[in-house]
Parts: structure tokens; C-alpha cells; sequence
């Protein structure tokens, strides 16, 4: 198989663990598991006591009855639980597309809703992403022209890493109306999802608004427990699940069983732990807020109404990739270059972390320092 180096991952090999201060994480504030044990009285003693053995490729039922509850019409029967959302992704376009097959693709993007269909062969249009003023949106009517006789699979993200993007009911509606008249699979990226900063935010699962909808869901993010690494893949289509659970025997075969328990437990505490980490998302946008008002001249953002992420455009003359190499490298502050999505001129922030306001405050040492004379 020949596919690209992942350009976002890559970066993060390399700087995520080595960095002083990040700025730029997309994950929600992290737990111990003694945290987590905590919210059930017997749950320490159930995990001590867990069999070690293989466990059912699906996902444990419980956990899939778990998983079920946050969707309205998606049941256990039609998740699949994998390895984090990596897994899911790249196995549903491994065993759902062919050389001949063409799809489009919601971008910039997770690298992954794009590199593996082109390692496939298949031809892939960019939907891209507009800006009005610091405002990103994405045009349907545009989306609906991108359509064509051989178009597979609309790849979607939303809440939308990189630019903190989301669609609103009527957007999905007008999307579904589009796959569905063309016989399209909406394949949704929704790690994001439960992060929206109001419920009146909050759209449908496209796994369960559309019939050939296929969401991704995941704990890493939401969440905030990546180390599980713990996700699904769920559909009403069946055949859609049946290619994917096939290749799974070729990769993971079975999920983690510690893993699976926790995430049991979360899932069934997981209006808390959401609350617990949108307080934090809330106590740090107004730092930004402030402090991108403060240098308006040098940066330009808008506040996202959902996720974790946002992309913040450079208003002055340099190169993002040298610039975050400069920031890190001064003030040990790591930020996401635009250039990992090939999106140049911007770059990625997260306001899901409790570190936020301590990088934030190393980063602005490094602006009035460098960019203030
Ligand atoms: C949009 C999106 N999809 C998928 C993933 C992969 O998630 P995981 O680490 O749970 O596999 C990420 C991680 O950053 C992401 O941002």
C-alpha cells in the first residue's frame, strides 16, 4: 500500500511530548483511571477483578448498549467498537472503496478522511472551506455542483478539526437531501460531537438522520481519554459495518478489556465528565478572546460554537511552519502549523486543557517579544 505520511501525526511524534507548553491539543482535559473508578462504588472492584482474555471483535455488548445510548436510532447491533477513531477510519475506506470510485472531501481535514482514499486510487475533490472575515463556512450549493455519477462517499467532520467549523440542522438536512438523491454514503467524522459550547448547537449523529450514514465517535476527544483508545464506527447500514468488521480481523481483531470497562464506566457517567470538560473549553475562551483582541493587528479568529480547535489566520508577513518552529523553539510553546494540513498561513489552537492559560501566557511573552517593535 502506498499512502503519504500522515503530516499532522507526524508532527506530533516528533514535538507533542518533548514541548514545555502546548497550545494546540485537540483532546479534552485527560483523568486517572483512579478518577474515573470513582464514579461508580463498585466499579474498582469489578476492574481488578476483569478477565484478561480475548474479548468479542464487535465490542463487548454492554459497551455496545452503552455507545447505543447517546443515538437515536443507531442500536448495539449496528456499532462497531475499535481501536480509537484511526482505526475506524481507515478501515472504512479500505473496505468500502475501490480504484474507480470517487469522493469529496470536507477540507482542510484530518489527513486520514483523505490520504487513505487516494491510497486506494480513488479520485478526491476538496470541498473547501471559505472565509468571511475570520468566519469559516462551507457553500452546499457548491457541494451539490462537486457531485458527480461516481461519487461514492462524502467525507464530513463536524464539530470540524482544523477550523472549529459546525454544520446546523438545516446544513445537514440540505447534505442528506444531496447523498440521498444521488445514492451517496455520508461518511461523518464526529469525534468532536457532545462538544458544542450550548445544546441548541447540537445537531443529529449523521448515522442516524441518514440511512447510508456512517459516523465515527470516539473517547479521545469529548471525552478527553485518548490513552483507551477507545472509538466506534456505527451505520444503519449493515453491509456498510459488515466490510469494515472484516478488516478488523486483519488489524486489532479485539479491543483492549480494560479499556472497554472504562470506557463503560465514562459513557455511563459521561453528562459529568461532558460538563466537566465544556467548563473548562468555557474558562478559556474568554483568555483568547482577550488576548486576540489585544493583537487584532498580528492575528485574526473567530470563536468557534463547538470542538476544541480553531484555526487563527497570520496577519503578517512569514511562513507558518517557520513561525511555530520559532515559538517552540523560544518559548517552548508548541502550536500547529497550517502546512501539516497544507492549509498555509493559519494556525491551530485547542481550548480543551487545563495548561491553556500558562501556555497562552509563554505564548504572548514570545508576540510582545518578537512581534511588537
Ligand atoms: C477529526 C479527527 N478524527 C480522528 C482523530 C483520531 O482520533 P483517535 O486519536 O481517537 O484515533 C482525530 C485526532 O486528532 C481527529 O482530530
Amino acid at each position: 500500500m502506498n499512502i503519504k505520511p500522515f503530516k499532522l501525526e507526524r508532527y506530533y511524534t516528533v514535538n507533542e511530548f518533548s514541548a514545555k507548553y502546548s497550545l494546540c491539543n485537540s483532546d479534552s482535559e485527560a483523568m486517572t483511571i483512579n478518577d474515573l473508578l470513582s464514579f461508580e462504588s463498585d466499579a474498582k472492584d469489578k476492574f481488578h477483578n476483569l478477565w484478561l482474555g480475548y474479548t468479542e471483535s464487535k465490542g463487548h455488548p454492554e459497551l455496545r448498549r452503552d455507545i447505543a445510548s447517546i443515538y437515536s436510532v443507531i442500536v448495539a447491533e449496528s456499532l462497531l467498537v475499535c481501536a480509537g477513531a484511526q482505526e475506524p477510519i481507515f478501515l472504512f475506506s479500505r473496505g468500502n472503496l475501490n480504484s474507480e470510485d470517487e469522493v469529496i472531501v470536507q477540507s482542510p481535514c484530518y489527513q486520514s478522511l483523505q490520504s487513505v482514499p487516494e491510497s486506494i486510487g480513488c479520485k478526491v475533490s476538496n470541498w473547501n472551506v471559505k472565509y468571511e472575515g475570520a468566519k469559516p463556512t462551507f457553500d452546499i450549493e457548491e457541494l451539490k455542483n462537486m457531485v458527480t455519477n461516481k461519487t461514492k462517499v462524502i467525507y464530513l467532520n463536524t464539530p470540524h478539526n482544523p477550523t472549529g467549523f459546525h454544520f446546523s440542522k438545516e446544513e445537514q438536512e440540505a447534505i442528506i437531501k444531496i447523498a440521498r438523491i444521488n445514492n451517496i454514503i455520508i461518511f461523518c467524522d464526529e469525534v468532536y460531537k457532545e462538544s458544542e459550547h450550548h445544546p441548541e448547537y447540537a445537531i443529529p449523529s449523521f448515522a442516524d438522520a441518514y440511512e447510508n450514514g456512517v459516523s465515527v465517535g470516539v473517547m479521545s476527544k469529548s471525552y478527553g481519554l485518548p490513552g483507551l483508545r477507545i472509538g466506534w464506527l456505527t451505520s444503519q447500514n449493515a453491509k456498510i459495518l459488515e466490510k469494515v468488521a472484516i478488516l478488523k480481523e486483519y488489524t486489532s481483531i479485539c479491543n483492549s478489556a480494560p479499556s472497554e470497562f472504562l470506557a463503560g464506566v465514562a459513557l455511563r457517567n459521561r453528562k459529568k465528565i461532558l460538563e466537566r470538560n465544556l467548563n473548562i473549553i468555557k474558562d478559556n475562551l474568554p483568555l483568547y478572546d482577550q488576548f486576540f483582541d489585544r493583537y487584532s493587528n498580528l492575528f485574526s479568529w473567530h470563536k468557534p460554537n463547538a470542538g476544541p480547535v480553531v484555526l487563527v489566520k497570520l496577519l503578517f508577513d512569514t511562513d507558518d511552519m517557520g513561525f511555530a518552529e520559532k515559538v517552540l523553539k523560544e518559548q517552548g510553546v508548541l502550536l500547529l502549523p497550517g502546512g501539516v494540513y497544507d492549509y498555509p498561513g493559519f494556525f491551530r489552537i485547542g481550548f480543551g486543557r487545563t495548561e491553556i492559560p500558562e501556555a497562552l501566557e509563554q505564548f504572548e511573552k514570545y508576540v510582545v517579544k518578537n512581534l511588537m517593535t
